[in-house]
């Protein structure tokens, strides 16, 4: 099992739904960096069950400790380690699934892979585990700022078939986006996106839904060709995260069907450099950063644990009626908004130390 991510910058999640806690250790990072628990506490905040009523009823307060890694407020060059207690467990809501698999949850696969698997809570394989990503990525995010100014916003840009109309990205920020539950930041449209979600809600269904994100100041020249192109990173990071299905960056699927008289992106002249007058490359060509903003999506599923029947087999073969107990999100894509942010910044993080080794190595050669 993997749950090592990175290679300069790597993090090692641990922990699962209803053990004793969840937690990181993040290994590769510089040390001088300020860091206080209050700077990874914001966007567990974003990120915790809870938080409205849009959000699965599981009241964990998700604070954080860090345990290792940094001393007078400041990071020491060693690996971090940051530790979230799990508070609010009800193994007992998960007696029912211990004969019989979640239809499209990781029940049926994680017992064929590792012929057993944690009695409750879907284990490794529930988001909790995502913790981890979203306190290593708001570490990560410290140190974007301080070397090169990057921030990194996404937002709900669709749920249930809804979208929102194309958002001006340029100035938007984190609190724009938070300005709304549903984490949509513009109003009318999540307004409606709310009500569909408390609809499916009250019917015990799910919706899934696609998180935009941007990357902006992001310098040229990040980016490992030819397995570890930027893209590829991001896919990587993207689609590991649970319910995920699908990526795209810059024009995506949508750029299938235009003509490349339409879709080339001319440069033009900036700041002493170059930039591009459009930006359907999404920020990445051959899989290195141009300096244009990275803008991509990412498509989540509608959650699989339902309250409603569904008729399915147990592990056994023998047909079955499955109504979920338990306390699940009818919609995840609010909460995955600050997930999306995190792994976006461990890419991005990595991609930047190992662009400074290689130039430090550069220079010392010249
Ligand atoms: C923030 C977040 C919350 C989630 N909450 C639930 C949930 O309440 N119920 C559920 O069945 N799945 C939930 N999931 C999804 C499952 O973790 C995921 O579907 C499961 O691990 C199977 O993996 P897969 O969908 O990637 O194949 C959530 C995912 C995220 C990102």
């Amino acid at each position: 099992m993997s749950s090592i991510f990175g290679q300069v910058l790597k993090i090692t999640t641990f922990g699962e739904s209803h053990g004793k806690g969840i937690g990181v250790v993040v290994d590769g990072y510089p040390a001088g960096v300020a860091l206080q628990e209050e700077d990874v506490q914001v966007q567990l905040d974003r990120r915790r069950p809870g938080q409205s009523r849009l959000t699965t009823d599981r009241g964990e307060a998700d604070r954080v400790t860090i345990l290792a890694g940094v001393e007078h407020g400041k990071t020491l060059g060693i690996p971090i380690t940051l530790f979230v207690a799990n508070q609010d467990q009800r193994p007992g809501d998960y007696h029912s699934l211990r004969t019989v698999p979640r239809p499209s949850h990781a029940d049926y696969t994680y017992q064929v892979k590792y012929g057993t698997r944690s009695s409750s809570g879907g284990g490794r394989a529930s988001a909790r585990e995502t913790i981890g990503r979203v306190a290593a990525g708001a570490v990560a995010e410290k140190m974007l700022r301080q070397l090169a100014g990057i921030d990194i916003v996404a937002w709900v840009s669709s749920v249930g078939g809804l979208d929102a109309p194309v958002i001006d990205w340029k100035d938007l920020t984190r609190s724009h986006v938070d300005r709304h539950a549903v984490r949509c930041p513009h109003a009318e449209t999540a307004d409606a996106m709310t009500d569909i979600i408390m609809k499916a809600k009250d019917q015990g269904d799910s919706l899934g839904g696609v998180i935009t994100c941007v990357c902006r100041h992001v310098p040229p020249g990040l980016g490992e060709p030819v397995f570890d192109k930027m893209e590829a990173l991001l896919a990587h990071a993207m689609l590991s995260i649970p319910a995920t299905k699908g990526f795209e960056i810059g024009s995506g699927f949508a750029g299938t069907r235009m003509r490349g008289s339409e879709h080339n992106d001319p440069f033009v002249r900036r700041n002493g450099s170059l930039g591009t007058s459009t930006n359907n490359s999404g920020g990445v060509q051959g899989g290195i950063t141009n300096g244009e903003p990275i803008l991509f999506r990412v498509a989540f599923k509608p959650v699989a644990t339902i309250g409603l029947e569904q008729e399915t087999v147990d592990f056994e073969g023998n047909p079955t009626v499955l109504k979920a107990r338990g306390r699940h999100d009818p919609c995840v894509l609010p909460r995955a908004v600050p997930i999306v942010e995190g792994m976006a910044a461990l890419v991005l993080g990595d991609m930047l130390l190992q662009q400074k080794m290689r130039e430090t190595v550069q220079d010392a050669v010249c």
